[in-house]
């Protein structure tokens, strides 16, 4: 083996420290496939995120440039030879408190088709794969792994204990499409920067991860799906996160009650096994929501006319479930709604017009329910192809449920609470308070 020192090339590698690998996302997707899609919002972080970009991962000795501290200088090829006696040399202590981890974590995995984790090698721990590092904010001049991508690696392990949960300085860890199991360890509630995460369509089971529950940090949390079971802990419909999906689990709970005010834009809970009722306090607690996705759970009862009070949604869809009642005129104040999805539920009465009058509405999809009258208004949007009314009770319409059908649904006694409530539209009555209305209205 020659002699390392005189082996020792002043290398320009300072060129490579401007590439940067730009994460920045400045755009929220928004899209109608939005239960596959990952949405992200706002840019935080992720703009940040910089990797010096060195193509040799060879080398086991690593010297500082200040402007880059990630380069690595290549040295003669006896990489083995250092690895074997041990000699790592790491830019930052903080990258050699994480590379056991990482390692110990890559010894766990148990299918990698991408080949990611070959490149999971060596002290520069900000080359690997998926792996992006930052200045850590207790400590400007250190370097830390801050952020994981790892989405659509389609990597195995059967836990993230013991990797995640030990990664001090994390702020983002997004790991969609993967083949991560087990559960999530309450240690995550220790890390003190972490704002998103991000272990959507995994195979995690177990209960709702209750660590995240005053983690005050975290804006995004996205654990769609997965095999999530149990009930949802009411407290985390109040911590002040941007971004929750829970869609696509099998949560099985009623919806919490009493909430009080949050700033929750993006919320999914389709496809679950959500029970009970709508309570009338989430639209009030929501009502900066732009999507509120219910459909495919088992929920029951009448619709509250609080749904009205949702007045920056865009999508609403609580499609197949056990819904029943009249539509509330309260839904005329969705001024900003494009999709409204109600099919496949225990729903009648009349289509309300002024619903159909809804300027932005682009599809109305009541089919599947026992709706028996629709006016002219709602009749254009059908003929437009916008309102889908098939297999209600509408006499003279084509596709419609069987006299004897609906016969038999209309023989069982129909009951709502607070009939008054369906013909209360909250946006137009500007002279009584709506905090008057429901003691001072008259029963029915
Ligand atoms: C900040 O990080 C640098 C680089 O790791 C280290 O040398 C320095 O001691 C740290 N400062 C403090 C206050 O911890
Ligand atoms: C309208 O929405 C329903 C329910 O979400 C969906 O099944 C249907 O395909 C949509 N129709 C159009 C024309 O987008």
């Amino acid at each position: 083996m020659s002699n390392t020192s005189n082996m020792s090339i002043k290398l320009i590698l300072s060129c490579l420290c401007i590439i940067l690998i730009s994460l920045a996302v400045n755009t929220i997707a928004i899209s109608i496939k939005r239960e596959t899609l990952e949405f992200l919002i706002g840019n935080r972080g992720r703009g940040e995120a910089k990797s010096c970009k060195n193509e040799n991962h060879k080398n086991n000795k690593i010297t500082i440039p200040l402007e880059c501290p990630k380069l690595a200088v290549p040295l003669p090829p006896t990489p083995s030879l250092s690895l074997k006696t041990g000699v790592l040399v790491f830019v930052d202590q903080r990258l050699a408190v994480v590379y056991p981890i990482v390692q110990k974590f890559k010894s766990i995995i148990t299918s990698d088709p991408h080949g990611i984790t070959k490149t999971w090698v060596g002290s520069d721990i900000c080359s690997y794969k998926g792996f992006f590092c930052d200045n850590p904010p207790d400590n400007k001049s250190a370097i830390a792994v801050a952020s994981i991508d790892f989405n659509g690696f389609q990597l195995a392990a059967p836990t993230l204990d013991g990797f995640l949960d030990q990664l001090p300085d994390i702020a983002l860890f997004h790991a969609n499409s993967n083949f991560f199991s087990g559960t999530i360890s309450p240690k995550i509630a220790k890390l003190p920067y972490l704002y998103e995460l991000d272990i959507s369509n995994n195979l995690f089971s177990g209960s709702f991860p209750s660590a995240v529950l005053g983690m005050n940090g975290l804006t995004f949390l996205d654990i769609r799906f997965n095999f999530f079971s149990g009930s949802i802990p009411p407290q985390l419909f109040t911590q002040p996160l941007d971004a929750l999906f829970l869609n696509n689990n099998n949560f099985m709970t009623s919806l919490p009650d009493n909430l009080g005010s949050n700033h929750i834009l993006f919320l999914t809970l389709a496809n679950n096994k959500f029970i009970g009722p709508l309570p009338r306090s989430i639209f009030k607690a929501f009502s900066y929501l732009t999507e509120v996705l219910l459909l495919n759970n088992q929920l029951t009862g009448c619709l509250p006319y609080e749904i009205g009070l949702l007045k920056e949604a865009i999508v609403f869809d609580a499609g197949n479930n056990q819904l029943t009642g009249p539509l509330p005129l309260s839904l005329a104040c969705l001024e900003k709604v494009e999709q409204l999805n109600f099919a496949g539920n225990l729903l009648f009465g009349m289509v309300p017009e002024l619903v159909c009058e809804l300027e932005n509405l682009v599809n109305l999809s009541l089919s599947d329910n026992y709706f028996t009258t629709v006016g002219p208004l709602c009749r254009i949007l059908i003929e437009k192809g916008l309102l889908d009314v098939r297999n209600n009770c509408i006499p003279d319409l084509p596709f419609q449920r069987s006299v004897v059908e609906c016969a038999n649904f209309f023989a069982q006694p129909k009951f709502c609470p607070r009939m008054w409530s369906y013909t209360y539209i909250p946006c137009k009555t500007p002279f009584i308070s709506g905090s008057m209305i429901p003691e001072m209205a008259p029963s029915p």
